[in-house]
């Protein structure tokens, strides 16, 4: 049975416990009162108070207050929209947090998108994507990236030096205090407790042991590295990249890089259409024995069936440190796709800034998967919008394709296909393929 839906009342999600200072902000906010309102913004951080126990901030009360009038089925513009849209505005231009997760594990933008305010969603993304913009300008490579409530709960929990461990209290609310702030100290239970295992990061996913069964590629933390429900989205990229547009040259003369093995499903796509070239770069040790095993066949002989020496060819080694040497030996290719795991946003950046350009024939394409924020709609509206920048600082135009992905088996934190993978990374029914390629 579906869960039933949120209970969008004013009185749950402003209760009479609530602290009289947040509750006059929440209710001009939710009033759409802008003139009341303002005053108090003046005030450093009271833009992004908390409501203790629901978590409701002025954005969340802003843009649930449209509930009642988003379904009417009249279609005359509504009055209190425009109200609506100039608090939600004047919010974020006084610092509200685009991204903060309420009660219901719903963000500003989420609620919105629930409640069918298409205006104030793309508003939520807006901030979103100057928020993100900013974070890559300050931050260089420590690129923030958009994260689950429980990914930055564990990691609040870390600089406050409590325990990260809730297994052991699995069905227990967890109460942390997000930030020292006593107008933001929003007691929040997730739905899911936050898992005990620290977040993936590169250096670990590569001293760890994986395992290949059927379906799916794991590490020993249970993360899901590949998954074969992701076949279609594999079949879609391959399709982008090898579908001989004017430029590109005719099937059979195609030069290919692939960076990531994985499960070799994007590779075995590449080798049937017989490419002039086909270089692999794949990092893992696991991976790279699995390649030479029994169960594989893009081992020795695969290398050795090439068209001319080296043409088919498996790079051991991080692309980071692969990649100065394609370049130094003037390596060119026609398709390049990404797809690597344990990586943040910063080296995708950092891959299609700093290295196709050198690598990628002038009328080639650059594709990549694209998960970017895909465990929340309104995160993977705005990462669409960040790489697109991105992409265009680069040089690169992208063209999106949509996608379908049947979401049988998907639906469910640990079950169906996510049975044994410890976080469920993909939860949208649409995919957004990227088809990259040079300007002008
Ligand atoms: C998601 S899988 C790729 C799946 C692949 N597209 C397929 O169709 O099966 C990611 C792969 O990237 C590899 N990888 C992770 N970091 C890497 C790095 N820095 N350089 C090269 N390979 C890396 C992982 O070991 C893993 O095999």
């Amino acid at each position: 049975m579906p869960p039933p839906p949120p209970d969008d009342a004013l009185t749950t999600r402003i209760p009479p416990t609530c602290p009289a200072s947040i509750a006059e902000l929440l209710h001009h906010a939710w009033r759409h009162d802008l003139a009341a309102l303002k005053p108090l913004l003046a005030v450093p951080g009271r833009a992004s108070v908390q409501e203790p126990t629901t978590g409701e901030t002025p954005l969340h009360a802003a843009i649930r207050s449209c509930a009642s009038t988003s379904t009417s089925a009249n279609a005359d513009p509504d009055p209190d929209l425009d109200a609506a849209k100039a608090v939600v505005h004047e919010l974020f231009l006084s610092g509200a947090i685009w991204n903060d997760v309420d009660s219901n594990n719903e963000t500003p933008g989420c609620l919105a998108a629930r409640l069918g305010q298409e205006a104030l969603y793309a508003l939520c993304v807006e901030a979103g994507v100057r928020a993100e913009l900013l974070f890559g300008l300050l931050g260089g490579d420590g690129y923030e990236e958009l994260e689950s409530e429980d990914e930055e709960e564990e990691e609040e929990g870390d600089e406050d030096g409590e325990n990260k461990d809730n297994t052991e209290n699995a069905d227990e609310p967890i109460d942390i205090v997000l930030e020292s702030d006593p107008d933001r100290a929003f007691a929040f239970a997730p739905p899911q407790p936050a898992a005990a295992d620290p977040d993936v990061n590169s250096d670990e996913y590569l001293r760890s042991q994986l395992t290949y069964d059927a379906g799916k590629l794991v590490d020993d933390s249970q993360n899901g590295v590949m998954m074969a429900w992701e076949t279609s989205i594999m079949r879609a990229s391959v399709d982008a990249l090898l579908t001989p547009g004017e430029k590109l040259p005719a099937a059979g003369r195609t030069r290919v890089l692939n960076i990531g093995f994985g499960m070799g499903i994007i590779d075995g796509m590449f080798r049937e259409a017989h490419p002039s070239k086909h270089h692999i770069i794949e990092a893992h040790p696991a991976v790279l024995e699995h390649m030479n095993g029994p169960d594989c066949t893009f081992g020795k002989e695969w290398e050795a069936s090439a068209p001319s020496e080296g043409a088919y060819k498996v790079h051991a080694g991080r692309w980071q440190d692969v990649i100065p040497n394609l370049l130094e030996q003037g390596e060119l290719y026609d398709a390049i796709y990404f797809d690597t795991f344990g990586e943040d946003y910063a080296q995708l950046r950092n891959f299609f800034t700093e290295y196709v350009p050198g690598l990628l024939d002038e009328n080639g394409v650059f594709g990549f998967f694209n998960g970017l924020g895909a465990d929340r709609k309104v995160c993977y509206d705005v990462y669409t919008k960040v790489v697109e920048m991105h992409l265009s600082d680069a040089g690169m135009d992208v063209e999106w394709q949509e996608m379908d992905v049947d979401m049988g088996g998907l639906e469910e934190e640990g079950k169906g296909e996510w049975q044994g993978v410890k976080r469920r990374y993909w939860t949208l029914d649409k995919y957004r393929l990227p088809t990259c390629t040079f300007m002008g």
